[in-house]
């Protein structure tokens, strides 16, 4: 047998309190449906005073398999273990761009940017087509986008996505981020905004970046694309095409900091935003794709979310426990479903 010990980001346990070890355990485990060698015994260690995630294999890691792991949300460091002893294994993450992408803005209801890299990874690895992120540029819908946590991770990986956000402070907002970082770290771009219409009704603004990965490419014509919709997530879902997202993310509002904006004032559940938003979003999904939604248990129960999802035909799937603490108002769970 081989035995590996992960080190996670020293910032996940300020993130997830006590839960950052068990969230990796989970994770894990849906990556392990994806890889060559079988996970066994996957568990926690502490070495020197310091937790790893431990896990076992028959067969070493082939670099393939260590490619996949390497974009695991929490992993630091992945060790092969020997006894006590501890010998790097090299990593290769896809990560395009460099972290600060992710983490320079700040503001409150941002969705912490390790969690949505591991709802991203979770739902991506449940595709028909689980490892297709690695090698091609995949278009992934956050239809609830907030500032653009999802839109930076989808970007840091080299992927397409849209975002829709109804708040005009959080559109201006992720604007003005995203140009000045574009400009400032010198990638070649291309950036258009506007009104937002369909059928001449104004619905609001609109934002369309064009990137390249590297100069190279971009001059290549190999352009990666952001667009963000400033409107109602179900007008903005209806604009685009049907079958052309590969995976949906998205962080509901809690109905604490962020209400539910369809009714007008602030809903304590996200329930009806989702039973009127989630067919909408599901007919831009592809056969084979997935959604992954995260949401505030304490204002909605698990059985009325997959409810939702079974309605609008959607097929969910067990996974492990990915329940955790965000703060004395929000237990935060996850759920992902695919298209069939
Ligand atoms: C939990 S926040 C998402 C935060 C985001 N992931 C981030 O990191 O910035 C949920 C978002 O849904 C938005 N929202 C609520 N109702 C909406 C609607 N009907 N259409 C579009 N966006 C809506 C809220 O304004 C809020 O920004």
């Amino acid at each position: 047998m081989f035995h590996y010990a992960i080190l996670l980001y020293p910032s996940a346990n300020r993130v997830y309190t006590d839960s950052s070890a068990a969230l990796l355990r989970a994770e894990l485990a849906v990556f392990g449906e994806a890889l060559g060698a079988t996970l066994e015994d996957i568990g926690e260690r502490r070495l020197g005073g310091v937790t790893y995630v431990t896990f076992s294999t028959a067969e070493r890691l082939s670099t393939d398999d260590v490619t996949l792991l390497s974009n695991l949300s929490a992993l630091y460091a992945l060790f092969e273990l020997t006894g006590d002893l501890l010998r790097p294994v090299e990593l290769s993450p896809l990560d395009r761009f460099g972290t600060d992408l992710l983490t320079i803005q700040k503001y409150s209801g941002k969705t912490n940017e390790l969690f949505t890299k591991l709802l991203l990874n979770v739902t991506l690895l449940s595709t028909s087509d689980p490892t297709a992120f690695l090698i091609r540029p995949l278009h992934v819908l956050d239809p609830l986008c907030g500032r653009g946590t999802t839109l930076n991770q989808a970007m840091d990986y080299g992927l397409d996505s849209t975002g829709i956000e109804l708040d005009k402070r959080d559109f201006e907002a992720y604007e003005h981020f995203i140009k000045t970082w574009l400009r400032t770290k010198r990638v070649k771009h291309t950036a258009d905004s506007g009104q937002l219409r369909r059928n001449k009704t104004m619905l609001g603004r609109r934002l369309e970046l064009g990137f390249g990965l590297t100069k190279e490419q971009y001059k290549a014509g190999e352009v990666r694309h952001i667009t963000f919709y400033n409107c109602d997530t179900v007008a903005g879902a209806g604009l685009l095409k049907g079958g052309s997202v590969d995976v949906i993310v998205t962080d509901a509002p809690y109905g604490v900091q962020h209400g539910s904006h369809r009714t007008g004032e602030l809903s304590r559940s996200p329930r009806d935003l989702l039973a009127a938003a989630v067919p909408a979003w599901v007919r831009t999904l592809r056969s084979g794709g997935a959604l992954g939604m995260s949401w505030n248990t304490h204002v909605t129960k698990r059985e009325e979310i997959t409810e939702i999802l079974t309605a609008a035909g959607l097929e969910v799937r067990e996974l492990g426990d990915f329940a955790h603490r965000v703060d004395q108002a929000i237990l935060r769970d996850l759920v992902v479903a695919r298209k069939p």
